[in-house]
């Protein structure tokens, strides 16, 4: 059977009844981005927490050297974290051999949402080519892939790269599963000549730009297939770089 590809919006959009094969979920600003560039820069793992205090209390049971706190809320940095959610911020130097303990407004939300589905990756722009690989590998059935929006709403850059994904996909016999999923496919054809441009255009682009100046991030969120690198959930929750092999 072909693969169907579903794509949701925002987590709450997940439906309660039916589980896939696999779910990729997508935070392109900006926390799926820092998790690729984390993982290829040679963090250990990465730890996705919805809830700070059950984050402190496992990063508090990990040794103090090994360890770096990442959070996030309303775009800016967590008081007391190492670290805010810009993916330009975890070089090697800092993150390798480091579990990152991860909490950002939307992106760990969405992960938490599916953290049971037996497969789990997440994707950005930077490594979108090595997820799609990875996905045409595996003998899947049913894809969702999961937007993680703005505090429940919808957003233009995660539909944008689920678009971009889906496009490999197709041409490989994958088949279109809901009317979310032909409209990012249609949103990828309008931007992809410029994908920066429809980050700085989407409302989350347009707040981190209120917040302050982020070229950087939005240079390194819309590089496209830069990445071999495919974060996968190897437990409830943690995420480790898995290249993919040709
Ligand atoms: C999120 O989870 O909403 C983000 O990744 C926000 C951000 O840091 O830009």
């Amino acid at each position: 059977m072909a693969l169907q590809i579903a794509y949701f919006h925002v987590a709450n959009d997940v439906p309660d009844a039916a589980s896939p094969d696999a779910a990729v979920v997508i935070d392109v600003l900006r926390a799926t981005t820092t998790i690729a560039w984390a993982l290829h820069n040679g963090a250990e793992a990465v730890q996705t927490f919805s809830d700070l205090d059950a984050l402190r209390a496992a990063a508090a049971a990990w040794p103090e050297g090994s360890r770096l706190l990442v959070g996030e809320r309303g775009g800016q940095k967590l008081e007391g974290f190492d670290l805010g959610n810009s993916p330009v911020a975890v070089v090697p130097e800092l993150v390798q051999g480091k579990r990152l303990f991860m909490s950002t407004t939307n992106g760990t939300r969405s992960l938490q949402r599916v953290r049971d589905v037996s497969r789990v990756f997440t994707a950005a722009l930077p490594n979108r080519q090595a997820v799609a690989e990875r996905l045409l590998q595996e003998p899947l059935e049913r894809l969702w892939i999961v937007g993680s929006g703005w505090e429940g709403a919808y957003s233009l850059e995660d539909s944008l790269a689920a678009g971009a994904l889906a496009s490999l996909l197709i041409p490989q016999g994958a088949q279109v599963a809901n009317d979310e999923m032909e409209a990012a496919l249609a949103l990828w054809q309008r931007w992809q000549a410029d994908p920066e441009a429809c980050l700085r255009t989407a409302s989350h682009g347009q707040r981190l730009i209120g917040l302050g100046n982020h070229d950087a991030d939005f240079r390194c969120c819309a590089g496209l297939d830069q990445l071999r690198v495919v974060p996968t959930q190897v437990e409830p929750g943690v995420l480790r770089a898995v290249p993919v092999t040709n």
